[in-house]
């Protein structure tokens, strides 16, 4: 089953069964200043979460566009990505645990309508309790008339209760994880679950989280006005259980990309390989929501990303020909799903090919100043480093920069700059 399957399939699943459909949002989120992306299918519809009647119903799914940069250095290990589709369905303030897990195990098990996944390699965890909120008993009971008891493991609210941010709705959460080793693992202890999980033979695909609490300032201060069901299960990593791959740059999504980088060339380096991709791919999802490169916010977190994969490319002897095939094979690959994505074919690839021309020309000369010693300042004023970058290599190094050093260094820098320019248009 492919992924364009596995997107309507979900679609058609929850729509049988009283959701409305909605569009994706942009990856830039509306009227929502405390994120720079959408992370989350559940984080345009936080006003609906909290109580404001949504025009299609209490009863929603979607496949939302999601970026999430926060654990860039775990690119190219078997999970991590950058961009991700994320399948969710909401109750607001309708159904609740009952329905919502019934369907999460309908949905991954059923061979008719959902994925036909295995039974006997799913593992469940639910939350254990804490002072803000009960041991989650209630889904503890609804999952053993599915899932062995065995299998169901209570874990904190470190993994089992999530939030948007220091502000909004929350809840406790159930997770379930499937096991994609070819052997399959069988039953395990809580000890031996939480191995495999780190081991990443067993990964999670779908989170359900019963929103029914709200935090303000960080604090969790009581319970909403309603009590919502938020879901969320990641597209590739569901591929993986489907497809029986032990890797996401080995599903359907990925696989054209990959494909054309190791016709390229000749490396055993797969994380590199798998930076590449993530990054190019990242990179075309967000200019086609209207970003492009720069150096402050959103525009940073992108020219960031295509610096980095130009560094890899580099590395691995990728060429701009190539970077520009990776583009396009990501536009046919989501062109249907996404059509904007062929409207503007042109402009995403000149985009990304005008900033690699940008770093190329500095990348080379740069890297020998950096072998010479070195210094965050110069490199990202004088060759465009972007700090990240920079305090990646001297950890490749050994080394550490001294950040806060370097921010006293740039503030001054753009505090001069802003003077200057105010300077000349009194004139
Ligand atoms: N909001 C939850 C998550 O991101 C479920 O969708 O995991």
């Amino acid at each position: 089953m492919q992924s364009n399957e596995i997107r309507s399939r979900f679609l058609k699943f929850f729509e049988a069964r009283g959701h409305k459909i909605i569009p994706s949002a942009s990856l830039i989120p509306e009227n929502d200043p405390s994120v720079l992306f959408n992370t989350a299918g559940m984080q345009p519809l936080i006003p609906y979460l909290l109580g404001q009647k949504h025009s299609e119903g209490a009863r929603l799914v979607n496949v939302q566009k999601c970026v999430r940069t926060q654990d860039i250095d775990e690119v190219g290990d078997n999970t991590h990505d950058t961009f991700f589709e994320m399948m969710g369905n909401w109750s607001l303030g309708d159904y609740f645990k009952e329905e919502a897990i019934k369907w999460s195990y309908e949905f991954l098990t059923s061979k008719e309508e959902g994925l036909g996944l295995d039974p006997k390699r799913l593992y469940i965890t639910v939350f254990e309790g804490d002072e803000n909120a009960p041991k989650d008993t209630e889904a503890f009971e609804i999952w053993q008339k599915y899932v062995p008891e065995s299998r169901i493991y209570f874990m904190s609210a470190k993994t089992n209760w999530w939030s948007v941010g220091e502000n909004g709705p929350c809840g406790a959460d159930t997770e379930m994880f499937y096991d994609v080793t070819s052997e399959g693992l069988g039953d395990l202890t809580k000890e031996e679950y939480i191995k495999a999980d780190q081991e990443q033979k067993v990964i999670e695909v779908w989170n359900d989280v019963f929103m029914e609490y709200e935090k303000k300032d960080g604090k969790v201060v009581g319970k909403l006005k309603q009590r919502n069901v938020d879901t969320g299960a990641g597209l590739e990593r569901v591929l993986m259980a489907v497809q029986g791959k032990d890797n996401i740059f080995e599903t359907d999504l990925f696989q054209p990309m990959i494909k054309i980088i190791n016709n390229s060339i000749n490396s055993n380096d797969e994380k590199a390989k798998r930076i590449v991709a993530d990054h190019i791919r990242t990179s075309v999802f967000i200019i086609v929501d209207g970003v492009i490169p720069s150096n402050t916010a959103r525009g940073y977190i992108l020219r960031r990303l295509l610096r980095r994969a130009i560094r890899y490319a580099n590395i691995l002897g990728i060429d701009k020909i190539k970077i520009g095939e990776l583009v396009d094979v990501v536009v046919d690959k989501y062109g249907p799903t996404y059509p904007n994505l062929i409207q503007n074919s042109e402009n995403i690839r000149e985009e990304i090919l005008q900033e690699g021309n940008k770093f190329r020309r500095t990348l080379n000369n740069g890297l020998k100043e950096f072998e010479k010693g070195i210094n965050p300042f110069i490199l990202f004023t004088t060759y465009g480093f972007p700090i990240e970058l920079i305090e990646e290599l001297a950890k490749e190094k050994g080394v550490t920069i001294d950040r806060q050093d370097f921010d006293r260094k740039m503030k001054e820098h753009q505090d001069k700059s802003r003077t200057a320019s105010a300077g000349m248009f009194k004139l």
